[in-house]
């Protein structure tokens, strides 16, 4: 794009007092490939997990007690009983509700209200802005400081919540070690134990997780404890972009491999049982 059209108000860096460049950038790099990937990276995820979160089969094995953690918390009697790990808390559900309709809904607004996932999605979807220095495609902006932007404020709700399904894919993964003798292990819990730990540093490294630990204290030296745990926080709050598409993957390997495995489509690797 470049300089404003009649019907477009000189905004910006189009603005009258502002030095006459036509061009709406003069960067001369691959300035849209960071957000094309971005995209790409975003619905590939979002087109996997709706897909499975409705398919509605081959999310438990019954053999290795293994749960997919796009079907838990499992609580409605449309649920493969043994997958029930915390009781049945409704009955059968119609398809168009996913199994874990406890947890899908707070997790997808965990990942929406993410900081990182706004930078994320403000630049790719948003085009706000679409690049540093390059001018954006918007005549207005207000932030967010309006509705619907103005809820994103509520993330350490969110991230309260993500702690709680955090605790229960811990306790999924601890019941998968089984096998019809008793005790069990294979590559599944290898990969489920591997993806819950991500998902822990993922939800640990929260921004909002830190201000809530320590960031929000002034005196540091009056607070020895949360001073500590406020230290290591940042200290994996730097590379919180890493672990929020590291565990996207790890996420779709894991519902994948459980997919595979309880649709008999591969048998699992067994070390014991
Ligand atoms: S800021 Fe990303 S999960 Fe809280």
């Amino acid at each position: 794009m470049s300089a404003p059209t009649a019907d477009r108000p000189a905004t910006g860096v189009f603005s009258p007092t502002r030095a006459r460049i036509a061009a709406r950038t003069l960067r001369t790099d691959n300035w849209r490939k960071a957000p094309i990937l971005t995209d790409l990276g975003l619905a590939a995820f979002v087109i996997y997990a709706t897909v499975r979160a409705f398919w509605g089969s081959a999310y438990w094995v019954e053999d290795y007690h293994y749960l997919t953690p796009f079907y838990s918390p499992c609580v409605s009697a449309s649920c493969v009983e043994g997958a029930r790990h915390f009781g049945t808390w409704v009955g059968e559900v119609p398809w168009f509700i996913p199994l874990a309709f406890v947890s899908l809904p707070f997790l997808l607004l965990f990942r929406l209200t993410c900081y990182y996932y706004r930078r994320a999605y403000y630049r790719s979807v948003w085009q706000s802005p679409t690049a540093c220095a390059v001018a954006e495609p918007h005549a207005r902006y207000t932030g967010e400081t309006r509705f619907p932007l103005i809820v994103q404020n509520s993330h350490r709700y969110f991230f309260y919540i993500a702690v709680v399904i955090s605790l229960i894919n811990t306790y999924d993964a601890i019941m998968a070690f089984h096998s019809p003798t008793g005790f069990g292990f294979g590559l599944g819990n290898i990969i489920l134990v591997g993806n819950v730990v991500l998902l822990w540093i993922y939800t640990l490294s929260c921004h909002s997780c830190r201000h809530v630990t320590g960031g929000r204290l002034k005196h540091f030296s009056k607070h020895p404890v949360r001073y500590w745990i406020w230290t290591q926080v940042s200290k994996i709050n730097t590379r919180h972009m890493l672990f929020a598409w590291i565990t996207l993957g790890t996420l779709m390997l894991t519902d994948f491999y459980v997919m595979l495995v309880a649709s008999g489509t591969i048998p699992d690797l067994r070390f014991i049982g």
